[in-house]
């Protein structure tokens, strides 16, 4: 602690007591780092600066400005959750450990870092950061993603939290891991409980956390068709639930291709007919793009045709909208990269396409 106070890093939501920001922050700080954080929080708090313009926002607001920073699920709770804080506690962000817990979107760490931090508790924490730092302090010689190991960790968090000052200690095992016992390389010569790390003292402590033997992560293809009519371009939602659930994309989705990406664009041609009454006689490719989620690697084939009228219907789900209208639609990245070729195609080039 002694350490924190003269090498802790001064960030935004240490600057609040309101725990409504503090839980924006913990939210946006899961699985994202830091400086990618921070134009983020600003952002989302100058568009909702209470939990009740967070509430009364439309979800499509809320993924705007959510867009880019991923795992979208994140976003969608958090609206889920500031409408659940306005019926079941009565718009007041809850106080207590156990109800904050039972908020769509909060697991046992993030529960208590809210409440260690904003609420004035005393609960461990075990996010990736502080796993790391535990794993290499104590020597911990096991995959931590087994069971009983991460139980362990969790008693040795449990175990160091101070009586007092545990939002203090609770930011500085958080920055210790973030600027200290980093994945790579730690610096040991700057750490201040080197002295006490057993894992320093045996010499593995670059080694730890063991990594369990990886899946290697599978490659999926997926296609796009971008139609244009006049002016106007075709969109579509994703369902509300799953991957970028909520978010607007251009027609198509995931398809099976031989080897090389051969066939993309008769797939491409079926999966975007299926979903649309106009035909397209035209397809021009546009290229491929990769992106990379947690649990595969995508590579999205991308195709344009035109219609010169569009007679019938759409479903409710599918919007034609002007060019000038499109930023205002949460799309994924991937899809964002389309857009910029659709909006500015002076601009898109390579490494966006390849
Ligand atoms: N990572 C998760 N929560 C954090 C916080 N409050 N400060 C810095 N990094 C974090």
């Amino acid at each position: 602690m002694r350490w924190y106070r003269a090498h802790g890093r001064d960030l935004p939501w240490r600057r609040t007591g309101d725990p409504y920001a503090v839980w924006i922050s913990e939210i946006m700080l899961q699985q994202t780092q830091v400086a990618t954080v921070f134009s983020y929080y600003h952002r989302f708090l100058s568009s909702f600066p209470t939990l009740h313009d967070l509430a009364a926002a439309p979800l499509d607001k809320v993924l705007k400005a959510w867009e880019g920073l991923g795992y979208y699920a994140r976003a969608r709770n958090l609206h889920r959750a500031a409408n659940e804080i306005m019926t079941r506690f009565e718009g007041n962000f809850p106080a207590h450990f156990e109800e904050i817990l039972s908020l769509p979107g909060i697991g046992r760490s993030t529960a208590g870092a809210i409440a260690t931090i904003a609420l004035g508790g005393r609960y461990p924490i075990l996010d990736g950061n502080v796993k790391r730092v535990l794993c290499r302090y104590f020597c911990v010689e096991e995959d931590p993603k087994k069971k009983e190991i991460e139980e362990q960790l969790w008693r040795y968090s449990e175990m160091l939290l101070p009586r007092k000052e545990a939002d203090v200690y609770t930011q500085a095992i958080m920055d210790l891991g973030a600027t200290i016992c980093t994945p790579s390389e730690p610096r040991c010569t700057l750490c201040p409980v080197r002295s006490k790390c057993k894992g320093y003292a045996k010499g593995i402590q670059g080694k730890l956390p063991i990594r369990g033997v990886g899946k290697r992560i599978p490659e999926r293809d997926y296609v796009a068709g971008v139609v244009f009519c006049g002016e106007k371009v075709l969109i579509r939602r994703r369902p509300a639930k799953g991957l970028l659930g909520g978010l607007w994309e251009f027609p198509g989705g995931r398809v099976d291709l031989e080897g090389n990406g051969r066939g993309a664009e008769r797939k491409m041609r079926e999966a975007v007919q299926g979903e649309i009454p106009w035909i397209v006689d035209q397809w021009a490719p546009w290229g491929k793009i990769k992106h990379v989620f947690t649990h595969f690697k995508m590579t999205l084939h991308v195709f344009s045709g035109r219609i010169e009228s569009r007679p019938g219907k759409r479903t409710a789900d599918q919007k034609w909208v002007g060019l000038d209208e499109l930023s205002e639609y949460p799309f994924s990245s991937a899809h964002q990269k389309i857009l910029l070729k659709v909006t500015r195609p002076e601009e898109a080039q390579q490494p966006l396409f390849s």
